[in-house]
């Protein structure tokens, strides 16, 4: 039995998806592998090299999501390649869980969509949904969701190139989707004109995609990064990694996922030359980024 998903990373609308807002977000070349046989029990967790599990991080285990996934664990041997790195925001666990349900035989997007969910909750606390969607999906994706209904669609695009990486500790996503959800308790709406913004970068983001237009979604990314980091959620190691990024070209960049004291980030950029650019820019200063292309 075996199963393969993929990482993600949110291009918009994180945070303002937890309200209503639309968000988009896109497939990594990076994956999670699961493997089961009948066994007694053997879990071998292999992960991307240069990282740890962090011992007291606060999302679940990788044993506490398989046995939500595939059940009693002392019956069976499993094997994880976990090739996305755990704790930055790229999905790790989301993934984890879906090929653990693949690996297990479940069919269908809508169904692994509902279980993916369940399994994941353990991690997340009450997570919007958008990391299984594309971990199952497995292509850039436009994400809404309103109450219990998740609409998933296929994002229309022409050929576009990311830069991705993480700078700095990502504290758990929970603790910060908390922390957004007292201040809107606040300044219900303050914040609600914040999530809208997000949501409206989302739409714009999804539109430059669509004509290939790299200026637009990078301007939309600028002004998301603006409300994210007025918001608090964009830590000092993302800020210069952006510092970095834009120096080097990058249309627009900004952070992605939970954020907080740090954690991923994205940049688009108008090609794959200008794309290694970045890459090399933020390797000098000691930072881990990597190029995705798209439709490419
Ligand atoms: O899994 P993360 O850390 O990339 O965060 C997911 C995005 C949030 O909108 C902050 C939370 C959610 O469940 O949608």
């Amino acid at each position: 039995m075996k199963g393969a998903a993929p990482g993600k990373i949110i291009l918009f609308g994180e945070h303002a998806v937890v309200y209503g807002e639309p968000a988009i977000a896109a497939p990594l070349s990076k994956k999670v592998v699961v493997t089961a046989r009948p066994g007694t029990g053997k879990l071998d967790v292999r992960l991307p090299r240069g990282t740890k599990l962090p011992a007291e991080h606060r999302a679940a285990g990788p044993a506490a999501l398989l046995e939500r996934a595939l059940g009693d664990l002392s019956v069976l041997d499993v094997r994880v390649d976990l090739g996305v790195a755990p704790m930055a925001g790229f999905g790790s666990s989301a993934a984890l869980a879906v090929a653990a349900l693949i690996a297990r035989g479940v069919k269908g997007n809508r169904r692994l969509l509902d279980r993916a969910l369940a399994v994941e909750a353990v991690a997340h606390g009450r997570p919007s949904g958008i990391d299984p969607a594309t971990a199952i999906w497995a292509q850039p994706i436009r994400f809404e969701r309103r109450g219990d209904d998740i609409r998933v669609r296929k994002l229309a695009f022409e050929p576009f190139h990311l830069v991705i990486g993480t700078a700095g500790v990502h504290g758990g996503t929970a603790p910060v989707v908390a922390q957004i959800g007292e201040l809107r308790e606040a300044a219900p709406k303050l914040i609600g004109s914040a999530m809208s913004t997000l949501g409206e970068a989302a739409r714009a983001g999804a539109t430059g995609l669509k004509k290939g237009d790299a200026v637009l979604v990078g301007r939309a990314m600028r002004i998301a990064n603006g409300v994210l980091d007025a918001l608090g959620l964009v830590g000092d190691p993302v800020k210069d990694a952006l510092a970095h990024l834009h120096a080097a070209g990058a249309e627009g960049a900004k952070m992605s996922g939970a954020g907080g004291t740090g954690g991923a980030f994205v940049a688009i950029f108008g090609s794959a030359a200008t794309a290694r650019r970045g890459v090399r820019a933020l390797a000098k200063h000691g930072i881990h980024a990597w190029h995705e292309p798209y439709g490419v």
